[in-house]
């Protein structure tokens, strides 16, 4: 029985389906009161769970072999993947936990609290003794939907820096992740998991121009003025602060790098973001 938790967000919801489609036994953990994306079939078992809530993870859990854990971007997110492997411990049956993390846990950077989330769960991971796994993706490819109205105005403003970043599409994160919550081998890997290029945001932008059939402009915003425009359009301050580290640390060209991992893992080429861009050019376009 593979448990899988995050199961109704962008990630999760597609790694449930692909499961499925192996014929693999999936319990999917969703909050009290919901059914799930209509896409699963009915032989999901839906368990209703919450990553604050220890006795419902418990009940989540039970019989559980193999655990995808995958937490929302929250202030307690360190918490919850506490939470969710102590209640992995507290089965007995020492399942094998595929952690969802972030690209970079391996270099543990300083002040990028998005990956240092995952690392202080990763480490909380390592001492629990269970048998673990770490996927460690990119920025995804689908971030950049929430960013259309701004592209239609034809601009790209991110504080974004110059450098490359290797950002990557949820569906193959997903589909890299079906590969290792129903295969064996992979105890102590961390993969990471990219798209099949790094591109600058101006080369982004350029991308997103093409789709949208009109000029799109980068402009790169200073990290004051990127948090100031955060607040200001309502975003919660933790959540604000992060994105700014996290632009930070793709300024400085630390997540540019491209890996094999997704087609090593899933044997097929990541997708492109000019084919995303493309496949989704009715969203871009005014
Ligand atoms: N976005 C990126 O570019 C990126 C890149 C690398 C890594 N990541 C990592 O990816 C993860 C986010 O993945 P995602 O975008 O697929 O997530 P998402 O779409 O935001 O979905 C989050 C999932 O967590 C569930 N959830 C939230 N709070 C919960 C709670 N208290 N108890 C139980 N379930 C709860 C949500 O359920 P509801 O539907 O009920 O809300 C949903 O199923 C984060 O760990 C992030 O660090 C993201």
């Amino acid at each position: 029985m593979i448990v899988v938790t995050g199961a109704t967000g962008t990630v999760g919801s597609k790694v449930v389906v692909g499961l499925r489609e192996r014929g693999q036994a999936v319990r999917a953990l969703v909050r009290a009161g919901s059914e799930g994306p209509a896409e699963w079939d009915e032989a999901v078992e839906r368990v209703a769970a919450d990553f604050i809530d220890p006795d419902s993870l418990d009940m989540a859990l039970a019989g559980a072999d193999t655990v995808y854990l995958l937490v929302a971007v929250h202030p307690e997110m360190s918490a919850h993947e506490r939470n969710v492997i102590d209640a992995a411990v507290r089965t007995g049956r020492r399942p094998r936990i595929v952690l969802h993390a972030a690209a970079g846990i391996e270099y543990r950077p300083e002040g990028v609290r998005f990956v240092g989330t995952h690392v202080a769960g990763l480490d909380h991971l390592k001492a629990s003794g269970l048998p673990w796994t770490v996927l460690g993706p990119n920025g995804f490819y689908q971030n950049f939907l929430g960013m259309a109205e701004s592209v239609k105005a034809g601009t790209l403003a991110v504080p974004g820096g110059e450098a490359a970043v290797s950002y990557v599409d949820a569906r193959d994160v997903a589909a890299a992740a079906v590969e290792v919550l129903a295969t064996d081998g992979h105890e102590g890997a961390v993969y990471t998991l990219t798209g099949p290029a790094g591109l600058t945001h101006g080369e982004l932008a350029e991308q997103l121009a093409a789709v949208a059939g009109r000029p799109v402009s980068y402009t790169a915003l200073a990290p004051e003025q990127a948090l100031a425009g955060m607040l200001g359009a309502g975003w919660p301050a933790w959540r604000a602060e992060g994105m700014v580290e996290l632009y930070g640390l793709y300024a400085a060209g630390q997540a540019s790098a491209v890996s094999s991992d997704v087609e090593k893992l899933t044997g097929r080429r990541p997708r492109s973001f000019a084919e995303f861009a493309a496949e989704h050019a009715d969203v871009f376009r005014d």
